[in-house]
């Protein structure tokens, strides 16, 4: 088509995008293209705006690497991830649900740990905490032998992934549900956590005038064939980030209590001295089981960032 109007640019895109034989792929493709000419006129985009766009993208991908993710972070700093774990989940939106957005800094193949044991694989600063977790169906039956993975950061708020000072798999472990679809397992209380602003995501952060931090959690991974697979976070009743999160993530269902137990002897006798617990349930739904590709499949050699915290 020669091009006569910007209306025509939209209407010859558009009728290349119908030449494409898969109806899923034109469903996706021709709502991007005319979302993103609609988004360039409504903007009344300039030249200049549009190559700055160009090459924050082109950024993040640059900066995403083995051990990190700057793509996942942005989709998470937008709403994105959220928006669409809460369209996919709960009955497709209509209800309340447990999933939550996956995360940049989930990686496969966790070591296998019993019930009971701890994910602790180097010294590591924070207070214990032992976590029990169940998971159930939507008709409330305990789910028994499914593969529930766990990742946090330390107390000073780094995984490991980002920290050569931890051991490789640190507070990282998969473990599988008895016959009332229990886990249970030994950590450190996490900490709330400043995302990385050293790229792209951290100046859009400082344009909108917001701070970078996460409130602590805990990221859960529920995987067993015949459900659809589940990626989860507990948040920290207390934590002062809860309404504020960068990455959208806090919902009711994953408010947990992280409660403080100060004089009580510990589950292990190994703790002595303060300690936490942290129980809550998950609700699992029928569907295809599928593990996503991992965001990161590394450990970083660099040295731990720089904490930096912006202001909100
Ligand atoms: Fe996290």
């Amino acid at each position: 088509m020669i091009i006569r109007t910007e209306q025509d640019v939209t209407n010859a895109v558009l009728a290349e995008v119908e030449r494409a034989p898969s109806p899923r792929f034109r469903e996706i493709m021709s709502a991007a293209v005319r979302h993103l000419h609609a988004f360039a006129r409504e903007a009344k985009l300039t030249e200049a705006e549009f190559h700055q766009i160009c090459g924050h993208i082109a950024r993040l991908g640059q900066l995403t690497t083995a051990s990190h993710n700057e793509v996942v972070l942005s989709a998470g700093s937008m709403g994105l991830s959220s928006l669409i774990c809460l369209l996919n989940n709960g009955d497709h939106g209509q209800t309340e649900t447990t999933a939550n957005l996956m995360g940049p800094f989930w990686r496969q193949g966790s070591p296998a740990t019993e019930n009971g044991g701890s994910i602790v694989r180097s010294p590591t600063v924070g207070d214990p905490i032992f976590v029990n977790a169940w998971v159930r169906d939507n008709g409330g039956s305990p789910v028994a032998g499914a593969q529930v993975d766990v990742w946090h950061t330390s107390a000073d708020g780094y995984y490991e992934n980002q920290d050569p000072e931890q051991a490789d798999m640190n507070l990282r472990g998969t473990f599988t549900t008895d016959e009332t679809g229990h886990i249970w397992f030994s950590s450190v209380k996490p900490a709330g956590y400043p995302i990385p602003i050293s790229g792209p995501v951290g100046e859009l952060l400082k344009a909108q005038g917001r701070h970078n931090m996460r409130p602590a959690h805990i990221h859960f991974m529920i995987h067993k064939p015949g459900y659809k697979t589940q990626f989860s976070q507990v948040y920290s009743a207390d934590d002062p980030h809860l309404e504020t999160d960068v990455q959208f993530g806090v919902t009711q269902a994953l408010i947990g209590q992280y409660v403080l137990h100060a004089n009580e002897p510990a589950p292990s006798p190994d703790v002595k001295g303060p300690w936490y617990s942290l129980d809550h349930h998950f609700i699992i739904e029928p569907g295809e089981a599928h593990l996503p590709k991992p965001p990161i499949t590394g450990k970083s050699q660099a040295p731990r960032p720089q904490r930096a915290v912006l202001k909100a």
